[in-house]
């Protein structure tokens, strides 16, 4: 018999539509979706992938990376941009300077510091590094990602990745207690909670870890985010609840941008900022800061996913 490999996309989509939320109506007002990054203040924290090779999707247009940065500014969102060379990044930040760069983990290391630096000196928000793609998930050797070596981050290199700059830096990829206590100790500003839409088969849910890296984080004032399978703006909720500051919404986006690039992406990221406003609304958050995770409840145990005492924020 012929086992299929369960997705961990699936997994994740799952887990996060076993979370249900109870209602806190009495005394709610309006909620204000307002976040602030490195400084800057952004209308939602709904923010966008670090995307590369969008070309199937922005049939007839100039870039679908350079439409969706378009629009990400248009709905003042937080941008990213993954794997890209430096003339590409240079016309994506000048579509929108509020971007963070995400640069592979490449053998070349020359590669990397030219590509953080890069960034810095074009004036991007942050920069990162996804340090979860270098093994190909078929053999586990390092991967070929398209005509590039990537090769495993140890905490040295990643320290010094991060010491090259002097903007913030993002860890994207970070799965463990153990890998985020790494990122605290090598130095870095943020993490994104990720399994970079499903590199490892069986992958545990980003939000199923999500509470246990935030409680290794607390006080370090690491800012955390999460990412993968948040499709909608209960997504988001759900995840800000259990600890995460802000989201990337990813595929879900792709539908928009192919159909209308910078207009589609604005009217995505709208949807899901409404719908978390809606969330907050009803559970009584007036602002991001108040949404917590005693709100959320299970339905595989029918009781509350973190009980209120230990609430991980
Ligand atoms: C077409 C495509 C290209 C991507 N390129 C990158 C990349 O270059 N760098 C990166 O860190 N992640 C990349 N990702 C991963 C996304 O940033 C994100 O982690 C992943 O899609 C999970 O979110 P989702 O489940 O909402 O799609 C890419 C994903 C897709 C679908």
């Amino acid at each position: 018999m012929i086992r299929n490999t369960p997705d961990s996309n699936q997994i994740a989509r799952d887990y996060l539509d076993s979370i249900l939320i109870e209602q806190r109506l009495i005394g709610s007002q309006t909620p204000s979706t307002q976040f602030e990054l490195f400084g800057r203040r952004f209308s939602t924290p709904v923010m966008m992938p670090a995307f590369s090779h969008l070309k199937p999707y922005a049939p007839g247009r100039e870039s679908g990376l350079i439409e969706y940065s378009r629009g990400a500014k248009d709905a003042n969102a937080v941008n990213f941009v993954g794997m890209i060379e430096n003339d590409g990044f240079l016309q994506i930040v000048k579509a929108n300077p509020n971007t963070i760069r995400i640069v592979k983990p490449y053998a070349d290391r020359e590669k990397i510091f030219s590509q953080l630096t890069f960034a810095e000196q074009e004036g991007a928000l942050a920069v990162g590094m996804d340090i979860d793609h270098f093994f190909n998930k078929t053999n586990g050797q390092w991967d070929l990602c398209v005509g590039e070596l990537l090769q495993p981050q140890s905490e040295e290199m990643l320290k010094e990745n991060i010491s090259s700059v002097k903007i913030p830096f993002v860890v994207k990829g970070v799965l463990s207690v153990k890998d985020a206590a790494v990122c605290a100790e090598a130095g870095a500003d943020a993490v994104i909670v990720s399994h970079h839409h499903g590199r490892l088969n069986y992958a545990v849910p980003p939000l199923m870890v999500l509470p246990d890296i935030c409680r290794e984080l607390k006080g370090t004032g690491i800012r955390i985010f999460a990412d993968c399978s948040i499709d909608t703006g209960y997504d988001a909720f759900k995840a800000i609840a259990l600890g995460a500051e802000a989201v990337c919404v990813g595929r879900a986006l792709l539908p928009d941008l192919k159909k209308d690039g910078a207009v589609g992406t604005k009217r995505c990221l709208d949807r899901m900022t409404g719908e978390l406003a809606a969330a907050m609304a009803f559970t009584g958050a007036k602002c991001l800061s108040q949404i917590t995770a005693d709100v959320l409840w299970s339905s595989i145990t029918g009781k509350r996913i973190v009980p209120s005492d230990t609430d991980s924020r």
